[in-house]
């Protein structure tokens, strides 16, 4: 305790938790950042309709149910269960307003079970950040569209000029690999996730190249959802099968 080196009027002052929670939230959520990503629909090896769409608050219980299941060494295999742990944290940041300007897109069986989830957030107007891409069935490129669909909301939907991601798991590293980023000066810039390298792409090289090269490929899905299909995808259900063995 540290005298005050003047008289001060009282001894205390006493603060509502309601009026703490104003301070621990930030700034309020900035509709800028929350333009909603228009639904798509990207078809399985099977023909299987998957709904590509944002998620709503409501629906982070069914997100961390399913990713709960994950975190367990025995999951220790390709990365899950670190990418697992640290998706939960952010979905449950997310749910609880503990992160600023944070977006969810998932994807999602004609059944309203969860397949994939991936999420990012905005540092500003001028650069998002892109947090976890996991998907519940393997081998189905499934990963590739969704994390395609986060950079989509970014530049297209809310238009940021830079696209900041960082990889755990050579399999992530390969989506990056893929879509053409490249690093940051390192250490000397790092991102949120762990300090790792910084790996990014700018609205150019997205709108030159890489969007045309995933359009191209099929990975950028089909538009519109019949409003029925839609439907069907809500209320979210956690995932009841975890399909991440290679076949
Ligand atoms: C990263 C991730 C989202 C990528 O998902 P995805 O793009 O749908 O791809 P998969 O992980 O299912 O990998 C499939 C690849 O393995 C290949 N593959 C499938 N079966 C195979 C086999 N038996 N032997 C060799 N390769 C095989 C597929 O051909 C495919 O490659 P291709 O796209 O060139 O055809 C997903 O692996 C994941 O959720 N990983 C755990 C979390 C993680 O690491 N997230 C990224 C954090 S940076």
């Amino acid at each position: 305790m540290v005298k005050p080196p003047v008289p001060i009027s009282v001894d205390r002052f006493s603060f509502s938790v309601e009026e703490i929670e104003g301070h621990l939230r930030g700034a309020p959520p900035d509709e800028r950042f929350q333009k909603p990503l228009e639904p798509k629909i990207y078809r399985l090896s099977t023909g299987e309709p998957i709904v590509i769409r944002p998620a709503s608050r409501e629906e982070a219980p069914a997100i961390l149910e399913t990713l709960k299941r994950l975190i367990d060494p025995k999951y220790d295999k390709d990365f899950y269960h670190l990418v697992a742990a640290r998706t939960y944290s952010e979905i449950l940041a997310w749910y609880q307003s503990r992160q600023k300007d944070g977006y969810v897109i998932v994807g999602v069986r004609e059944d309203g079970e969860l397949m994939g989830v991936v999420n990012h957030r905005f540092w500003d107007e001028n650069v998002a950040v892109s947090l976890h891409t996991i998907v519940f069935r393997r081998a189905e490129r499934l990963g590739v569209v969704l994390y395609l669909s986060k950079i989509e909301h970014a530049f297209d939907v809310v238009g940021v000029n830079e696209w900041w991601a960082t990889f755990e798991s050579p399999f992530g590293f390969r989506l990056g690999f893929r879509f053409q980023h490249v690093t940051k000066p390192w250490p000397e810039m790092q991102h949120e996730l762990g300090g790792a390298r910084i790996y990014y792409i700018t609205r150019e090289q997205w709108e030159k190249s890489v969007k045309p090269y995933a359009a191209e490929k099929g990975w950028m899905g089909e538009r519109p959802v019949p409003r029925e299909l839609l439907e069907k995808t809500k209320p979210l259900k956690p995932a009841s099968k975890i399909e991440i063995e290679l076949r």
